[in-house]
């Protein structure tokens, strides 16, 4: 089994860093793991062209799309921690997401027979339509949702200085190796 364990911060060494790793970590036990940063990448956005919908893959072909998105189909498991940005996913992550059109009218749906855990990060508020977005995206392309956290934390060390948060963590993660097992 392979687990992909992606961020979608743009802030390097940050709580979903964090969050992704060290969930990682619990899990390597029962399975090959990686770790992938969204921002690492180039991924420009989508140019709303619409012809992905006769190409059936996205027309950009310049930048590291398609590998990103490759790693994604390779993995059995998909663990996607994400910060809330205004109420939904950072910038880079997003783009990601609208770059992915091009499969939306695909007979085989790119993430189908995988698994998904969601791990949102905010300060407050706004998790709800974070997680609808994420959610909507990954059961479109055929991923099942296996579970979702919401974890409270600001600056880029908090989470891993907040035991109360790190317990919720960590039970999630149990919770998501169980399923796997
Ligand atoms: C542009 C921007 C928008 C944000 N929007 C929200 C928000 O809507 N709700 C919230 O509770 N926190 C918001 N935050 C705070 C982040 O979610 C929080 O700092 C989080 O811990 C960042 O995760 P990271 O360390 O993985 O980057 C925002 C932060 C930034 C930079």
């Amino acid at each position: 089994m392979n687990i992909l364990g992606i961020s979608g911060s743009p802030r390097w060494g940050g709580n979903s860093d964090a969050a992704a790793r060290r969930a990682l970590e619990m899990l390597g036990g029962v399975a090959q793991t990686t770790f992938l940063r969204i921002s690492d990448y180039v991924i420009r956005h989508c140019l709303g062209c619409r012809e992905c919908m006769s190409l059936m893959r996205c027309a950009i072909r310049d930048d590291d799309f398609e590998r990103v998105f490759e790693q994604w189909q390779a993995a059995d498991v998909l663990i996607v921690s994400a910060p809330v940005y205004w109420l939904g996913p950072p910038g880079a992550m997003k783009d990601f997401i609208d770059r992915s059109h091009g499969l939306y009218a695909h007979a085989d749906k790119p993430f189908t027979r995988k698994q998904a855990a969601i791990i949102s990060v905010a300060t407050a508020s706004g998790f709800e339509p974070h997680e609808a977005i994420l959610s909507a995206w990954l059961e479109h392309y055929g991923a099942r949702i296996i579970g979702k956290v919401r974890l409270l934390a600001c600056e880029k060390d908090d989470l891993l200085t907040n035991p109360s948060q790190l317990r919720k963590l960590d039970e999630f993660v149990q919770g998501v190796k169980a399923r796997l097992q």
